[in-house]
């Protein structure tokens, strides 16, 4: 079922999540709205608190690519915690509650997260790049935080056409090198 992504100012968007207790039928069917309704807004993540749902759950689908096994994977990440970040670096950022914009925003180019899985097991995930980025925005999420709040001013905001997808991401180097050859 798609579910309707809550914009700012709505005041849901800045409370704190509470824990998801254990892995129920309806967190396991929040899930699935949860992926229908990112594809369906071409996002490649989705906390919780955005379709209204206060609680502490995460999904993220990078696009495909074939340089990155991390890239096209489906990924449920229920309680996350950040637990290690690397060197930071300037991303260009959007978010589904801020439709039409986009900023550079400093984030961990590597994060260590662990979480719980949909299979009620406790997990690890290492990740790097545009896949750290976006656990990095949407456990800001479950924190009442978006990215908006991680720019000097706002005047950083750059307005992108309505049918932008939510994240432009800049090509992987490799990938850019692989381009201009
Ligand atoms: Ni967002």
């Amino acid at each position: 079922m798609l579910r309707r992504i809550l914009e700012l100012p709505d005041p849901v968007l800045r409370e704190v999540a509470d824990p998801v207790p254990t892995v129920t039928p309806e967190v396991e069917a929040l899930v699935d709205d949860m992926f229908a309704t990112m594809h369906a807004n071409l996002g490649i993540g989705l906390a919780a608190p955005q379709v209204g749902e206060l609680l502490r759950l995460v999904v993220i689908e990078l696009p495909p690519n074939e340089k990155d096994p991390q890239a096209g994977m489906r990924y449920v990440l229920i309680n996350p915690e950040l637990r290690r970040l690397g060197e930071r670096e300037s991303m260009s950022e959007g978010c589904l509650s801020l439709p039409g914009f986009r900023a550079m925003v400093e984030r961990a180019h590597t994060a260590t997260v662990t979480y719980t899985g949909l299979d009620g097991r406790s997990a690890r995930l290492d990740a790097h790049g545009l896949l750290a980025q976006a656990l990095q925005h949407e456990i800001d999420h479950l924190n009442g935080v978006l990215f908006v709040d991680h720019l000097d001013s706002l005047d950083e905001l750059e307005q992108i056409p309505p049918d932008g997808l939510e994240w432009v991401p800049a090509p992987a180097e490799e990938d850019a090198d692989q381009e201009d050859t």
